[in-house]
């Protein structure tokens, strides 16, 4: 079985307890989360990965204060366009997945043309899961299947109806922060994917930690239900 770590998929968690560690407020911790990202992002492309996807803002964190969401749709609109040029530099394409509906417009707009100008690079995908949840996920391609008359399906033509279907499925789901379970996150592409949980607060990552996961990788078996 191939055993190329290809598409990476990380759950970032552990801000909050980050910026309380260090006396300072939540959104503090998402500002420095987004440091991490970037040195996640050149520890990929360093690696040889192809695909990688974060979990940025779950269905279920509209439950969160109102300050806290709103500095996230903040970073959300002016930070992934705001780095356009150095997106294009190092090489990375970025696409969207995840609800639409009940984003900021000038989130979206933004993020938008962050995936069209980044659209033919070819060194690394970062997906970005916005307004992301599993069922949200499973349901809305199970709806559109409905709505075309489908009376019957097979886990091929739900997945054809995601958000992007051309995506490989992931390979390895990580999570930061100590916390051992999946959250909602790509319920149904995380069927064979191999799992691993770290202790280090997302904003501490950085190249290493993508070192150290692609060595973890690499002992995993994977038979995907079948013999080695
Ligand atoms: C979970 O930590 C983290 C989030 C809900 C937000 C993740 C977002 C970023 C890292 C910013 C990404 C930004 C862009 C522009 C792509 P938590 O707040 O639940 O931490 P806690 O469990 O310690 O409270």
């Amino acid at each position: 079985m191939a055993k190329e770590l290809v598409h990476l998929a990380i759950i970032m968690d552990g801000n909050g307890r980050w910026a309380k560690s260090k006396g300072l407020p939540r959104t503090a911790g998402h500002l420095q989360g987004l440091k991490a990202l970037k040195k996640v992002v050149q520890g990929c492309i360093d690696n040889g990965i192809r695909y990688l996807t974060v979990y940025c803002f779950s269905t279920e964190n509209w439950k969160r204060p109102e300050a806290e969401v709103n500095y996230l749709m903040t970073l959300f609109t002016n930070k992934v366009y705001g780095e356009i040029r150095a997106l294009n530099e190092m090489g990375v394409a970025i696409r969207l997945l995840g609800n639409r509906e009940g984003l900021p417009p000038e989130a979206l707009r933004n993020l938008d043309k962050a995936v069209d100008e980044s659209a033919a690079n070819d060194k690394l995908v970062l997906q970005l899961a916005i307004n992301y949840g599993g069922y949200d996920e499973i349901c809305r391609a199970v709806n559109a299947l409905v709505a075309e008359g489908v009376t019957q399906v097979t886990p091929e033509l739900i997945r054809s109806k995601f958000d992007n279907p051309d995506i490989p499925v992931v390979d390895f789901i990580v999570r930061s922060a100590g916390e051992v379970r999946l959250s909602n996150f790509l319920l149904f592409d995380s069927a064979y994917a191999e799992l691993g949980f770290y202790d280090e607060y997302w904003p501490d990552w950085d190249e290493t930690m993508i070192e150290r996961i692609k060595k973890d990788y690499s002992s995993r078996v994977r038979r995907f239900g079948g013999l080695v």
